[in-house]
């Protein structure tokens, strides 16, 4: 049921204050702001050497994320790649290391024949997944539920939130579990994650009128360039993984430092560039990067926060203003502009959001 709304799609960017908070409470203890040792608990952290994350899409850039956590705040090594090249590369492997599958259905082909590579390789196995009753998660050791609630649009929205909650509080707990976060450093990122429902509501409330109509604009071009930094740069995978999904419209993500090794020879008036980068550490690398498309007549969307917004005086096609939030909780935040703006484009361009072209919502063959 779409309730009043148009799409599933649609439904589903909006409930994400909503399911992002249930998967919240399954991980952490809100009243005392620490990780729940039960919910987290099921994998030693402690004793790992590395972790190995796989998956597939959507969950594959969540997992990237994840590993970007993981290393900073547990000092843990993250080896992670896309299921269909992790299980042919012959990666070495042994049982000093734990591994992660990040699966919304919990059937992906390719995702679960990782699995089973790290089975046989004698890793402890833990699964980051919507469907419980799924064959990835019965082959886990460990079950790690997103609390997503069913998602039907083909195109991954809240999972995606659901499953960086999920590897968010994760990876505090894995920091705390080796030392390499403080009690006052925990009780801080909770705390940060804790306003993410509400700081979700207030954006969606306010961006989407804004976008909508950044829609129909972008809506005239045939190349769209995603840009990011730290965490934003798999977002900038994301974005452009929506936008092409959605509304055939052809898009790439890069890494923002990337840009002058090969991408900028693209850059016209074209080739609108959507550039995310919240007021963080490493905002102004990234704006000297947006300096360089600004140089080169390019269109900038830019995806920042208040203080970003006053910080730069380049000129921009559109300037999406969010709040200025904790580094931890900006890959969700940022999501939203990202997801918003895909399912616009593709309602004005009149494409099947739900149901787009030659995909489905689950891929059972390799
Ligand atoms: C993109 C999308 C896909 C899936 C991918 C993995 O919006 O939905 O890229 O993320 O097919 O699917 P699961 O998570 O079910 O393993």
């Amino acid at each position: 049921d779409k309730g009043n709304h148009r799409h599933f799609m649609e439904k589903e960017i909006h409930e994400q204050p909503e399911v992002v908070s249930h998967a919240l409470a399954h991980y952490v203890d809100l009243g005392n702001h620490t990780v729940d040792p039960a919910a987290t608990g099921l994998i030693d952290f402690a004793s790992l050497r590395g972790l190995a994350i796989s998956a597939c899409g959507t969950a594959y850039l969540s997992g990237l994320i994840g590993k970007y956590w993981f290393e900073r705040y547990a000092r843990l090594p993250v080896e992670i790649d896309v299921a269909s090249e992790f299980r042919y590369r012959e990666i070495p492997l042994s049982a000093d290391q734990a591994a992660l599958f990040i699966s919304q259905s919990g059937e992906t082909a390719d995702t679960l024949a990782s699995l089973r590579y790290c089975h046989s390789a004698g890793l402890k196995i833990g699964a980051i997944v919507n469907v419980k009753e799924s064959t990835i998660a019965r082959e886990s050791d460990a079950i790690f539920p997103i609390l997503a609630g069913p998602e039907i649009g083909v195109a991954s929205t809240k999972a995606f939130t659901c499953q960086l909650t999920v590897l968010a509080s994760l990876a505090i707990a894995a920091g705390r579990a080796r030392g390499t976060i403080s009690e006052a450093e925990e009780k801080q990122l909770i705390k940060s994650l804790a306003e993410m429902p509400r700081l979700m509501n207030a954006v969606l409330n306010a961006i989407e009128p804004q976008i909508e109509a950044l829609a129909r604009e972008l809506s005239r071009y045939k190349d769209v360039l995603y840009l990011g930094r730290g965490t934003s740069y798999p977002l900038a995978m994301e974005g452009a993984l929506k936008l092409k999904e959605i509304s055939y419209i052809h898009a790439e993500g890069y890494a923002a430092g990337e840009l002058k090794h090969g991408p900028i020879a693209l850059i016209d008036e074209n080739m609108p560039v959507i550039v995310i980068a919240p007021h963080d550490r490493f905002f102004e690398k990234t704006v000297s990067n947006m300096q360089e498309v600004a140089a080169r007549g390019g269109k900038i969307i830019f995806v920042t926060d208040e203080k970003g917004a006053a910080a730069s005086k380049l000129p921009t096609m559109a300037t999406i203003t969010l709040p200025t939030v904790a580094e931890i909780v900006s890959p969700m935040i940022y999501s939203l502009p990202i997801q918003l703006l895909a399912y616009h484009t593709a309602v004005f361009m009149g494409t099947d959001v739900d149901q787009p072209r030659n995909l489905a919502k689950s891929v059972t063959v390799e």
